[in-house]
């Protein structure tokens, strides 16, 4: 297991160690003591695109120049970077943009937590996990691009890295397919409990793609097969065996709807869809597979392989949730929800060269009450406290897999019982910054302490924005922002 050189010792400082830091950095080490931020309080005067303030950029070839010697993957290259504060002044070293990306918001982070003042410090950074996503529910209830925007903005400021939408379910229709025009003009309009929907046309996907790229994240669509396809159904007859149409659902159940071999329209529909999201899926294309409950035996296979064939067709990274671990191939992504079944076909995938993405239910499932009080949310995995939501180790919850085959966390919201933003982001915040801090730092066992302190900057700058969040137990909310919640 690596050896963290995390800085966890209890500092004098107001906001505890790490300086008010979510995620925390890799290193973060103390060289003198604080020294006032040269251009004042303003956390968003920190910009690494030609209009910096203060702070000396330099691009460097080679990890080592970040200065320290310890050693770094390639694909954490891209993302890492020194930060070295003095008062002599600031320097941010990189590789990659993205990594003077990451460490702008390093910086940004630590001038909101410090009063006017930075720790004279030296950190090196890289993430832990290379995908460090949100996988977002847009089926059961529709939030347009400009929600979405704001959920990445939210993302941005904790250095997630990928947001998985879901595009498909029984509930719904939402992304456009030219080929396919009645899966948006037949299913695309309603909702969980008859509530309104919607769509992402093209344009917005291609608009989507822009905005997520400014802030460091990559976009990652899902059409879920051959289950959860009610939506898909009800659109086109010729999906159904029989010709025969079923009518618009609008429950909650799960597990009843399957696409078929036997109808004349499955394989045109597969390949419609995928060549739709193929431009938008640089990144991996996301086929779904899960809770297949009423999918003959022999189908699922041919169903989920034939979706598969067609994105690695396009040359693209394919990904699907567990159910569908042993027909993926080497290379492709394979994401674990339900750690109460048996992972063996996961740690099998994991040592043929199959990347491995956590969400465990029980742990980053943001659409989990936080206790049976909460307003909104759902209890079939239990009930989810920030504090569980931080205290895990993903390389422990796949029996017999390697450390190394684990290449991210994905905190899941399902929506369901999620009709506005308001409701979007009390599941969201505060939870999504422990997911942050367990995918960038790799684990976040035995860091409630740290956390529960290094939370309040961020927790500041939810409130500046109006954000609603769950005031969990065990963080001091009002020290964050003067108000007291009930
Ligand atoms: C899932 O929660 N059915 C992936």
């Amino acid at each position: 297991m690596e050896t963290r050189g995390v800085d966890t010792q209890p500092r004098t400082q107001r906001h505890g160690s790490g300086w008010g830091l979510i995620p925390r950095p890799f290193s973060f080490e103390w060289t003198g003591p604080t020294t006032p931020v040269p251009w004042g309080r303003d956390p968003d005067a920190v910009e690494v695109d030609g209009r910096g303030v203060a702070v000396e950029l330099r691009q460097v070839t080679s990890p080592e120049d970040l200065g320290s010697a310890a050693e770094t993957h390639p694909w954490q290259v891209r993302e890492a970077y020194g930060l070295e504060i003095s008062d002599r002044g600031i320097r941010l070293s990189y590789v990659d943009r993205e990594g003077a990306h990451r460490g702008a918001w390093t910086l940004r982070r630590m001038v909101r937590a410090g009063g006017g003042v930075l720790p004279c410090a030296r950190i090196l950074d890289r993430p832990a996990y290379r995908w460090r996503g949100l996988g977002l529910d847009i089926a059961r209830h529709f939030f347009p691009p400009a929600d979405l925007c704001r959920v990445m903005d939210v993302m941005e400021e904790v250095s997630l890295n990928v947001l998985h939408l879901h595009l498909s379910d029984d509930q719904g229709w939402r992304v456009e397919v030219p080929a396919q025009p009645r899966l948006v003009e037949e299913s695309s309009g309603g909702a969980v409990g008859g509530d309104p929907g919607g769509f992402l046309s093209q344009a917005d996907l291609a608009l989507l793609e822009v905005e997520a790229s400014r802030r460091g994240i990559a976009l990652v669509p899902e059409v879920d097969v051959p289950g959860h396809t009610h939506a898909a159904l009800h659109a086109l007859p010729d999906l159904n065996p029989r010709g025969c149409p079923p009518p618009a659902y609008t429950g909650t159940e799960v597990g009843f709807s399957t696409l078929s071999t036997q109808a004349p329209g499955t394989a045109a529909f597969l390949d419609a869809v995928i060549d739709a999201l193929a431009p938008f899926a640089a990144h991996g294309l996301h086929v779904g597979g899960d809770e297949p409950h009423v999918t003959a035996p022999g189908d699922y296979a041919r169903l989920v392989g034939m979706a598969l064939e067609r994105v690695h067709d396009h040359n693209l990274r394919a990904v699907a949730w567990q159910e569908a671990a042993h027909l993926l191939a080497p290379g492709d992504l394979v994401q674990v929800w339900d750690e109460r079944e048996d992972l063996s076909e996961v740690a099998a995938a994991g040592r043929r060269g199959v990347g491995v993405l956590l969400s465990p239910a029980s742990r980053i499932y943001l659409d989990m009450k936080y206790d049976p009080a909460t307003r909104i949310g759902t209890t079939w995995m239990g009930t989810t406290e920030l504090r569980d939501s931080l205290e895990w180790d993903p390389r422990q919850i796949v029996p017999g897999l390697a450390g190394e085959a684990v290449e991210g966390v994905e905190a899941c919201l399902w929506t369901e019982t999620v009709r506005d933003m308001e409701d979007l982001t009390l599941l969201l915040l505060p939870r999504l910054a422990a997911a942050a801090e367990v995918a960038w730092a790799g684990s976040g066992v035995g860091e409630w302490d740290s956390f529960r302190s290094r939370i309040l900057p961020l927790a500041r700058s939810w409130h500046a924005r109006g954000l609603v969040w769950h005031p969990s137990p065990g963080v001091d909310w009002q020290e964050a922002t003067g108000v007291t919640h009930h």
